[in-house]
């Protein structure tokens, strides 16, 4: 199988600078080496052009929306490299950059799939809009935009709308919701592991349940995997950190289960934040859970 890596320098998606830097930081790491040293064939499509922030008198300045133009814009470029690296039957692996890239990953994926199932792997819901969002951050929406909620700038990236179901979504790691996205996952009946049942059910449990679930409604599953959703501890070079996050065991074992799964059709890696991060730190363990999530093994 081959793998085409596409970078996506945003960070108009939150209001801390030098998450635009996450993808040169992952590559630093040495993510194209760790795959190809598993017999991968990489491809690297480079980064995707951001455009710039917005500035007060703009013609296009929306209410709790930041950067509504420019996100929007990058995402809809991001849509169109996707789908075509899907088209021609490689497996996307996009670095980003801040959440919000998201909405363009999914919107270049999810058109490919009748059930498309997404695993939310995170502190945050990333269920707002901009009715409940409390900062106006698009990195805090792009799920929500995904469902079909929010701006249509932003559910109408790719030229349709909704890209997934509610019951083919699984959170994991949430820790830290808003009333407005907590109501949202009540309504929609969207399966969540918090932290709270990470802690009973124990990683095994929490990837063997997740994995039973997607199987049996999905014909693909796309990882999306914001860095906050580990422990500050292990992942420092984030913008919205969460203290009491999942371990780096945790995270490798959840990577290690879904490669055995064999059902990762897609994936993410978002947030690394270089200028708040502790010599890479973030970025080379975002760089040795795509090792294990793409079958490497000690023995
Ligand atoms: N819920 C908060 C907001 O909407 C934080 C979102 C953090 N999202 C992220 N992708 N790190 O502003
Ligand atoms: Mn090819
Ligand atoms: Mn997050
Ligand atoms: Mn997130």
């Amino acid at each position: 199988k081959k793998i085409s890596i596409i970078g996506v320098p945003m960070d108009l998606g939150q209001t801390r600078r030098g998450v635009d830097m996450g993808p040169s930081a992952i590559r630093y790491a040495g993510v194209i080496e760790r795959l190809e040293r598993l017999h991968y064939e990489i491809e690297d499509l480079g980064d995707i052009s951001i455009g710039r922030a917005e500035r007060a008198g703009d013609p296009d300045v929306h209410v709790n929306l930041r950067n509504l133009k420019a996100v929007a814009e990058a995402n809809e470029k991001l849509a169109e490299v996707v789908d075509e690296v899907v088209k021609k039957g490689h497996f996307p692996l996009v670095l980003g950059g801040d959440h919000s890239i998201a909405i363009g990953t999914l919107a270049g994926v999810a058109k490919h799939y009748k059930n498309l199932g997404v695993i939310w792997y995170d502190a945050h819901g990333d269920l707002n809009t901009a009715e409940t969002s409390p900062s106006g951050n698009i990195h805090g929406m792009p799920l929500a935009a995904s469902l079909g909620l929010g701006h249509p700038a932003l559910t109408n990236i790719g030229g349709y709308s909704p890209k997934v179901k509610p019951e083919n979504i699984v959170l994991i790691g949430a820790r830290s919701l808003d009333e407005g996205e907590k109501q949202l996952i009540k309504e929609k009946g969207i399966k969540v592991y918090t932290m709270h049942e990470i802690d009973r059910l124990g990683m095994t449990k929490v990837m063997e349940e997740t994995i039973a679930y997607l199987k049996e409604r999905t014909d693909g599953v796309h990882l999306s995997l914001d860095l906050d959703g580990l422990d500050p501890h292990d992942a420092p070079g984030v913008g919205t950190p969460v203290i009491g996050g999942l371990t780096y065991r945790e995270s490798h074992l959840a990577m290690e289960m879904l490669a055995e799964a064999e059902m990762i059709t897609s994936a993410e890696f978002v947030e690394v934040n270089p200028i708040l991060d502790e010599r890479n730190k973030t970025a080379s363990v975002a760089v040795a859970l795509m090792g294990s999530l793409f079958g490497e093994k000690l023995v």
